[in-house]
């Protein structure tokens, strides 16, 4: 480290690095909140782990922390409520703003902004828990197969497919034990790939490939046999197209910073948005690390880049 990046380092301050939290996705982020702390203190960053299921906000003050670096998914961590506080509280953080996270977490919200935003994204219905509906209807009007989520759950929690009416039945109501909100959306048949974003730039195209029949928690996290392909073999017009709609995308939510679009590409070669990520996993072998690899950002540069929207 020479003495410019020292000084860098100490600009910084004393940094929080929020991470584990009471989510249904607490295990992911502390797997990712750990290697971000091991990255940021081996360049020689004041970092220190702070979770907020054990500690309460008000310790950022008395700690004399400087700024938050935001490693927790899913609600109370992804979803604009700590960025409000964290905002009320003068103290910088990392990614989006509390609009930014609220709408990307909310997979009815962000649907809803696609439409306004010409954003391409698959045919939907939205199922309240004190609505009546018919599945069968639903059914047949998204094609007769669907992918069922709770409006605000991550890791492919909650969701189930269904091409049945009794199937769909029972995915809703597995839903609704996460959400009053449930999104039915037509299913989309083809390849999967996520474009990961850093400070306003879109990150080489991953493509994923499942033996599953979805990329569920299981095939992201624990079975060793999903394929990452980076840069995504899709040709260039397809690759600057599916650029720009992530980018489009991730503005048309508020977000800011850095995140992840997820999309399928259906039969038609065209890319469908299934959601932005806000705070995408972190570990050194997600996604995110993985699209800044193939730009020649290694994984502390990549976690110092994030930090230096805050300052
Ligand atoms: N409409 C759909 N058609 C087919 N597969 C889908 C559809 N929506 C989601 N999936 C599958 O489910 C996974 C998780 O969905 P996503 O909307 O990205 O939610 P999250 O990652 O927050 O759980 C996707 O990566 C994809 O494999
Ligand atoms: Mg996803």
């Amino acid at each position: 480290m020479n003495n410019n990046q020292q000084s860098t380092m100490s600009e910084f301050g004393k940094v929080a690095v929020m991470f584990g939290g009471d989510s249904a996705e607490r295990e992911v982020s502390l797997n990712s909140g750990k290697a971000v702390l091991t990255a940021l203190q081996k360049q020689g960053i004041d970092a220190h782990a702070f979770d907020p299921s054990e500690q309460p906000l008000h310790q950022l003050i008395e700690q004399k922390f400087d700024r938050v670096f935001i490693v927790l998914h899913g609600r109370g961590g992804e979803d604009g409520s700590l960025q409000g506080a964290l905002s009320f509280m003068s103290l910088p953080f990392t990614g989006s703003n509390a609009q930014g996270s609220a709408f990307a977490m909310d997979k009815v919200r962000s649907k809803y902004l696609f439409l306004g935003g010409n954003i391409p994204t698959a045919p939907f219905v939205v199922v309240n828990k004190t609505d009546e509906f018919d599945c069968a209807e639903i059914l047949a009007q998204l094609n007769n197969k669907v992918m069922v989520k709770p409006a605000n759950e991550g890791s492919s929690i909650g969701m189930s497919e269904a091409h049945s009416a009794q199937e769909l039945q029972s995915a809703i109501e597995k839903a609704f034990e996460y959400d009053r909100e449930v999104l039915v959306e037509q299913w989309v048949t083809g390849r999967e790939v996520t474009v990961s974003i850093l400070n306003g730039k879109a990150l080489p195209i991953i493509e994923m490939r499942t033996t599953h029949e979805f990329y569920d928690y299981d095939a992201k996290y624990l079975s060793g046999d999903t394929e990452y392909l980076c840069p995504a073999p899709l040709d260039q017009a397809l690759t600057n197209k599916i650029q720009d709609i992530a980018l489009q995308a991730f503005h048309i939510v508020s977000a800011s910073g850095w995140g992840r679009v997820d999309f399928i590409i259906d039969e038609n070669q065209q890319p469908n948005v299934l959601e932005v990520n806000t705070v995408p996993g972190m570990t050194e072998t997600s996604l995110v690390p993985k699209a800044a690899a193939a730009e020649g950002i290694n994984f502390e540069q990549l976690v110092t880049s994030v930090l230096k929207s805050t300052l």
